[in-house]
């Protein structure tokens, strides 16, 4: 495709290498020099007036993901690019949406605009925590969905009886876009979190009773939210059968926590956290990054791709 360069970061090359061999086209040179107080200098080479795409989800580490983020783009716009877009699969900081307390900042909020102002044209992200995300960004945002992805995962093996399971209410819009393309009923938990690993199913919504369910969540992080809710499946005489959530950071022993559920768990390649748990399955998003790109790249609409309505 010509005209279109797409720029790795070092936060998941390998789904960099993905996106650019879906679109047939070599990934651009560059380098990461790293010093020994911590700091890191991108050089991006051949890159005037291409459209390019800088892929760097800001997963764990998210501070240092972010930075090598910020300076890739402003790297690229130096190096005279002609339009950069900031590929972000997995957005950092995106739960900080608001303020539980005063005296807190808005995370989401300094972390979105920074990207523009370090020169991005646009960001394409991929189911954000928060829809919301897009209403505080300076520029442009596009938030595309992995739920046609991972929903495909789950049709062979969830039919029938089955449920699809929201872990919090803040989840249950996403569990209705799963339930629309599966055609399952839906039933919603709802947690109090006791500590930052921790939290307390309170109540669950709907009819699990001798159910297949399935629990449907944008991250799993520490893997205590999917945890209280698949005990609370249990307790309600459900049969909890898979786990699914666009990005798996899997972070504090997440990955033993999720074997112990027994249950199959469901990711995309977002973050880049790697060694996958050999338990993990992991459904590529690179088929999905491409087809933006090359929407973008065209200045064709993003439509069928978008997380909607
Ligand atoms: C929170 O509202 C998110 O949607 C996830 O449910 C949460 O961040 C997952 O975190 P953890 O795995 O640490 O419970």
């Amino acid at each position: 495709m010509s005209g279109l360069s797409i720029v790795g970061g070092s936060a998941n090359p390998a789904l960099a290498r993905a996106v650019a061999a879906e679109l047939g086209v070599p990934p651009a040179q560059s380098d990461l020099d790293r010093f020994p107080d911590g700091e890191v200098r991108p050089t991006v080479r051949q890159v005037r007036g291409e459209d390019v795409y800088v892929v760097q989800p800001t997963g764990p580490p998210v501070n240092e993901n972010l930075v090598e983020l910020l300076l890739f783009v402003d790297a690229c716009r130096r190096a005279g690019a002609g339009r950069v877009t900031a590929v972000v699969p997995y957005f950092g900081y995106a739960r900080q949406d608001r303020r539980s307390r005063e005296g807190q900042a808005l995370g989401a909020r300094v972390a979105v605009q920074a990207v523009a102002a370090a020169g991005a044209d646009r960001l394409l992200v991929v189911d954000p925590h928060n829809v919301a995300l897009e209403a505080m960004a300076a520029g442009s945002v596009d938030m595309v969905t992995a739920v046609p992805v991972l929903a495909a995962a789950l049709s062979s093996a969830f039919a029938g009886d089955g449920v699809l399971v929201a872990p919090d209410l803040g989840a249950a819009k996403l569990a209705e876009r799963y339930a629309a393309r599966l055609g399952r009923p839906v039933a919603v938990v709802r947690k109090s979190r006791t500590s930052a690993t921790s939290v307390r199913a309170e109540e669950l919504v709907g009819e699990v009773q001798g159910r297949r369910a399935v629990v449907v969540d944008d991250m799993i992080s520490t893997g205590g939210t999917i945890e209280a809710a698949v005990r609370a499946l249990v307790a309600r005489g459900a049969v909890p059968e898979a786990v699914v959530a666009t990005h798996g950071p899997l972070v504090a022993g997440a990955a033993e926590r999720l074997a112990g559920l027994g249950v199959r768990i469901v990711v995309t390649d977002s973050t880049g956290v790697a060694p996958a748990p050999p338990a993990l399955e992991v459904c590529s998003i690179a088929p999905l990054l491409a087809a933006a790109i090359t929407r973008l790249h065209g200045n064709r609409s993003l439509d069928e791709l978008l997380i909607g309505a």
